[in-house]
């Protein structure tokens, strides 16, 4: 069977009170719209159609994978659906209308709804949930037999319908076919003024077509995020489902509750998570590396055995073995090799720092290419941007860059070279020679003394 997904993502959210569109709202990092296509394409769908409207343009941004509708007016889910009618004409199978405000819905949970339909043949399957606080969403109306005759929004619901318990999540898997023969049928005829998705169960139910209800086993799953209140719900709830599948695979988290760990982030085992650590984006950690405490490490590679400490990390590479804090900030296109160091308040960017070198303390390191095993003395600084452009600073292996050096970019200083500390070294150093660069020091023999003994006699005239 053909499976595609239909997400709804035209919406603007007005309880969100938010300038961007609710579905670009991120939980754990990534927009929820993003979570819901992601969800869908496990599932095993071959094409993600997102319905779009409301600021259109920002939310299609956020998707490089989707095809987009427009609905230009919300007039409401079955309307949404409506929008996508051509887009999906030539699509025969099963269709899953998903909310792009549902992000915690699992592939897995997508798979029982095709195959609940497919085995009883049934028009559509839906998604419900029983929640101890089913204010907001559509209820459930069953038969006296128990199967499903409709659902009722709840601006629409009589006493007893709002007191049912078992609501819509808004996750269908429709026959594709079937769907849109009957799309037309909808109404707006109900308190919201809407064309409600959701009338066409009993539509489905009148045509004896078939409709079937999945409880879902975990009501977190199907939670809607309407406000921010629930934005923090879900992030809560996504964190707690991505930490525990990494502590089961392995990796020890000390408070789960203080590491936010985005879903794709890969970590290998017997990896340690400090409190207070943030892995996010194209992240990979590798085996037995020890994470913070007080970490943040976007879109970069941490080899096995390194140890990141009360750092930032955003597009680096750090090497196995190699040690980064505490209070590094390693920028976009930073590579530490292996056993390399980084050390307190030491920033990087656009640097290769080779195998075995240290840059321990206080510094700055642009546009350089160092080599292996130098030592980059404390303080020592490349002035890599003259107001206009920036220059690179090419380090050889084994060199050693005395303290307080300012590298005067364009520079490059040879394999073995030495520099002296507090030299600002704008030419080249050759290999195996020392480049220093300071005025002569001069000592005034007993000055001090004689200042010392000054004041005293100074002190003695004033009483
Ligand atoms: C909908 C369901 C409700 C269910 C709930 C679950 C209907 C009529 N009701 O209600 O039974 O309990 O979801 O969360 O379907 N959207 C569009 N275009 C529109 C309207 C909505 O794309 O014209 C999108 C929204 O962006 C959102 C999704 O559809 O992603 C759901 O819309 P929303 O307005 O939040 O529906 P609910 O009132 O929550
Ligand atoms: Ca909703």
């Amino acid at each position: 069977m053909r499976i595609a997904a239909l997400v709804l993502a035209a919406g603007e959210g007005t309880r969100m009170r938010s300038d961007l569109p609710k579905v670009a709202h991120a939980v754990l990092g990534v927009p929820m719209v993003r979570l819901v296509v992601d969800a869908a394409r496990e599932a095993g769908c071959e094409r993600a159609v997102v319905v779009t409207g409301h600021r259109a343009e920002v939310v299609e941004g956020l998707l490089d994978d989707a095809e987009f509708v427009r609905q230009d007016r919300q007039l409401g889910t079955g309307h949404a659906v409506m929008c996508a009618a051509q887009a999906l004409a030539d699509f025969d199978g099963s269709l899953l209308v998903l909310s792009g405000d549902t992000p915690l819905v699992r592939p897995e949970t997508l798979r029982v709804l095709v195959e609940a339909r497919g085995s009883a043949g049934a028009a559509v399957s839906l998604l419900t949930a029983v929640m101890p606080d089913p204010s907001g969403y559509g209820r459930i109306v069953r038969d006296a037999d128990g199967a499903v005759a409709r659902i009722v929004e709840q601006k629409d619901a009589s006493a007893d319908e709002a007191a049912i318990r078992e609501v819509n999540t808004g996750t269908y898997c429709f026959d594709a076919r079937v769907l849109f023969e009957h799309l037309h049928r909808i109404g707006n005829e109900n308190a919201q003024g809407e064309y409600y998705l959701t009338d066409m169960v009993e539509t489905f139910v009148a045509e004896g077509l078939g409709a079937v209800a999945c409880v879902a086993a975990d009501a977190v799953e199907t939670l809607g995020v309407n406000s921010r209140v629930q934005l923090a719900e879900a992030t809560r709830a996504l964190q707690s489902r991505v930490n525990e599948a990494h502590m089961l695979a392995g990796v020890t988290i000390v408070a789960p509750e203080l590491a936010w760990i985005s879903p794709g982030v890969r970590i290998g085992r017997d990896v340690v998570v400090a409190p207070m650590t943030f892995l996010a984006g194209e992240t990979i950690i590798g085996d037995r590396a020890v994470l913070g405490p007080n970490t943040r490490i976007t879109d970069s590679r941490v080899g096995a055995d390194a140890v990141i400490d009360s750092s930032v990390l955003v597009g680096a590479e750090v090497g196995p073995g190699a040690t980064v804090g505490p209070v590094a900030y390693l920028r976009p296109g930073t590579v530490l090799g292996a056993g390399a160091k980084a050390g307190a308040s030491v920033e990087i960017k656009n640097s290769r720092v080779g195998a075995g070198s240290k840059v321990p303390h206080l510094s700055y390191i642009g546009d350089a290419e160092i080599g292996r095993d130098v030592n980059v003395g404390a303080g020592t600084i490349t002035c890599n941007y003259d107001g206009h452009q920036k220059h690179s600073t090419v380090i050889g292996d084994g060199a050693f860059i005395g303290s307080d050096t300012m590298l005067v970019a364009p520079v490059r200083i040879g394999e073995g070279a030495v520099t002296g500390a507090g030299s600002a070294i704008a030419k080249d150093v050759p290999p195996g020679a020392l480049g220093v660069e300071r005025s002569e020091q001069r000592n005034l023999e007993g000055w001090a003394e004689r200042r010392r003994s000054g004041r005293e006699e100074n002190a003695k005239d004033e009483k």
